[in-house]
C-alpha cells in the first residue's frame, strides 16, 4: 500500500511538471504590434455572446484570432511608444495591462493587432493617442 502510494506521488509529480513544460511552451513569445481602443457596450462579444466578462477584455485581430481559438485566452499587452506625433509619449502607469480575449476585430475595420477595452488601454496609455506601439504576450 505504501509502496503504490508513493508510485502514485511520483508519477503525479511527472504528471505535474511534463504539463508545466507544455504550458510554457504553448505559450507563445512576445510579439510587437498596435493596439487601438473601443467602448462600451461590450456585450454581444465574438466568443461568448451576451456574457459580461467584465472590463479588462480585448478583441483579437486576425493575426491571431485564430478562428475564435483566441477565445477566452490571456494577452499582457505593454505601450511601448506613440504612432502619431500629436502624442509622442503616450504610455502611462506601469505601462502594461492583461486582458482576456473576448471578441473578434474584423478586417476591414480593424485598425490595430488587438482592440483593446477603453479602460484597458487608459490604463496603460492616453486614449488621445488612439493607437499605440506595443508589445504582446499570451500568458
Ligand atoms: C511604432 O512602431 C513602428 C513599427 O515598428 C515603427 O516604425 C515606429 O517608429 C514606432 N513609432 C514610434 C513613435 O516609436
Amino acid at each position: 500500500m505504501a509502496v503504490q502510494l508513493h508510485f502514485s506521488f511520483v508519477s503525479l509529480t511527472a504528471l505535474f511538471i511534463l504539463s508545466l513544460s507544455s504550458i510554457n511552451s504553448l505559450t507563445s513569445a512576445q510579439d510587437s504590434g498596435t493596439a487601438t481602443y473601443y467602448t462600451p457596450p461590450y456585450t454581444p462579444s465574438a466568443c461568448y455572446g451576451f456574457e459580461d466578462d467584465g472590463v479588462m477584455i480585448a478583441a483579437a485581430s486576425d493575426t491571431f484570432w485564430n478562428d475564435g481559438g483566441a477565445c477566452g485566452q490571456m494577452y499582457q499587452v505593454t505601450c511601448l511608444s506613440g504612432t502619431n506625433e500629436g502624442t509622442p509619449e503616450p504610455c502611462l502607469g506601469s505601462g502594461s495591462v492583461v486582458v482576456k480575449i473576448v471578441d473578434h476585430c474584423p478586417p476591414g475595420s480593424c485598425r490595430g493587432t488587438i482592440d483593446l477595452s477603453q479602460e484597458a488601454f487608459e490604463s496603460i496609455a492616453d486614449t488621445d493617442a488612439g493607437v499605440i506601439n506595443i508589445s504582446y504576450q499570451q500568458i
